[in-house]
């Protein structure tokens, strides 16, 4: 049963997202199936607000798409001369000044938001995938933790085949689970990755039937809410230094956190 619903009616209209708070897990539906979910900057302008308004007491974040698609991307009518509906034209207004930079570097920084609270440690984001999942569709995925795939899901990382780079935080985590040969590989050709070859590259935690995604990701959404909140909040953060620390440094971290953690455990059991 929905709880609460962090955006208005007219905010989810405009922004094609459903944000839908049931206990501890918050639902993010894209919610424009007539064009695959395409998604606008008003998409991750509001996806950034949910980030920036999450009820506390959210600990699982699941990501979906309506529809036969997870999301077909960037709506393309942003690269038009005169853009979308209550956005910036991304192409319209670049003359050639530096001012013009400046301006679109602020206002791409500011879609990263929407992709970037994805990683926070006191939530675990699920990406549940089914069809296709292509560009900012695929980085929005890749910007969280774990990625459950219907059996007809795709990826593809379309933008340097339209002459342009993945920027919505997606080439850092492609680079560090499948490593820079393949990533080059899969968005310099610019190919569909299925969903069997998505789980070999471990760009998949699960891949299910379509028909089973949801049971498949309301039981990994069980498991993760049956481990303390605390707990699991110190061990993603630790999980996420791994990779770009030495053995010393990671060895200390872990001993830092187990002892907030056993500090916290001897003062709740002390009463
Ligand atoms: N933007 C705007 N409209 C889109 C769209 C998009 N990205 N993707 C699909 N649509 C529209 C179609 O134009 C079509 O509209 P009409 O019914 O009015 O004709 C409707 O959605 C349904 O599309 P299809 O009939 O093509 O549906 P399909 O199921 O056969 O195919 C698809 C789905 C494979 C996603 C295909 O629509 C497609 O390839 N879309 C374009 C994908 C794309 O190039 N996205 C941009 C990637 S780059 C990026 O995202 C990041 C960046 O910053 C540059």
């Amino acid at each position: 049963m929905v709880e609460a619903a962090i955006l208005t009616d007219g905010e989810s209209a405009a922004a094609g997202l459903r944000a839908e708070v049931s206990g501890a897990v918050l639902t993010l539906t894209l919610d424009r199936p007539e064009r695959r979910n395409a998604m606008t900057g008003r998409t991750w302008r509001t996806l950034a607000h949910v980030g920036q308004s999450l009820p506390a007491s959210v600990r699982i974040v699941v990501i979906k798409g309506a529809g036969p698609s997870f999301s077909s991307g960037i709506d393309l009518d942003m690269f038009s001369p005169e853009g979308v509906e209550g956005e910036p034209p991304l192409m319209g207004r670049l003359t050639g000044g530096p001012e013009d930079g400046a301006a679109l570097d602020a206002d791409i920084a500011d879609y990263q938001q929407g992709f970037l609270w994805l990683r926070r440690p006191d939530i675990v984001s699920i990406a549940a995938v089914r069809g296709h999942a292509i560009g900012a569709g695929f980085q929005l995925a890749l910007s969280c933790d774990i990625r459950v795939l219907a059996d007809d899901a795709r990826f593809c990382m379309k933008e340097p085949a339209l002459g342009l780079v993945p920027d919505l935080t997606g080439t850092k985590p492609l680079v560090d689970i499948v490593g820079v040969n393949r990533a080059i590989e899969l968005c310099l050709t610019a190919r569909t990755v299925s969903a069997r070859e998505a789980r070999e590259l471990r760009l998949a935690e699960l891949v299910v039937d379509g028909a089973d995604l949801d049971g498949a990701v309301d039981d990994l959404v069980a498991a993760l809410l049956a481990v303390p909140a605390e707990a699991a909040a110190a061990t993603k953060e630790l999980l996420q230094q791994a990779a770009g620390s030495g053995l010393a440094e990671q060895a200390e971290r872990e001993r830092r956190a187990q002892i907030g953690r056993l500090t916290a455990l001897a003062r709740a059991a002390a009463g």
